[in-house]
């Protein structure tokens, strides 16, 4: 059966299940396991407390994901709609349609708004 609410628990089901695919994932992976190359851990956990925060506003995470991703190696835009593409296969395998839908929105508005502060230079 499908998880049907958002929840800690839920939220670290996907959040692992989803780190598990772009680790395999030939486009994805090279640029991930550059940036982490040792125990994924850390990152993990940190992701947790991400979408707590995103889903439900429990204010865990703290951080600055644009000067992160602004240091990450070949970035390039097209690699968002990819990331996008896996997060929507690992929510859609795990939750029922109002979850999955839930999450889906908001990584779409996130990873626009990620996309725009690294890549839009109005004096280029
Ligand atoms: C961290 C890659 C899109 C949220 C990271 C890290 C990598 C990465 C390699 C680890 C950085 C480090 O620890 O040094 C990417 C790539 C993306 C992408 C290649 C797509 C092209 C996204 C999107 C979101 C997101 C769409 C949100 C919906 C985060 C957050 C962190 C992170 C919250 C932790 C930042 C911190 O350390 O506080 N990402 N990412 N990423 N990513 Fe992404």
């Amino acid at each position: 059966a499908k998880l049907d609410h958002v929840s800690e628990e839920s939220i670290r089901l996907l959040v692992d299940s989803f780190y598990e695919r772009v680790r395999r994932d030939p486009i994805l992976a090279p640029i991930f396991l550059r940036a982490i190359p040792g125990d994924w851990q850390p990152h993990l956990t940190k992701m947790y407390a991400f979408w707590s925060s995103v889903m439900l506003t429990t204010g865990r995470y703290k951080g600055n994901p644009v000067v992160k991703h602004l240091a990450i190696p070949d970035m390039q835009p097209s690699l968002f709609e990819r990331w996008l593409a896996l997060f929507n296969e690992t929510c859609d395998e795990l939750f029922d349609a109002g979850s999955s839908e839930a999450f889906r929105g908001k990584a779409v508005r996130i990873a626009e708004s990620l996309k725009l502060a690294l890549f839009y230079r109005p004096d280029r």
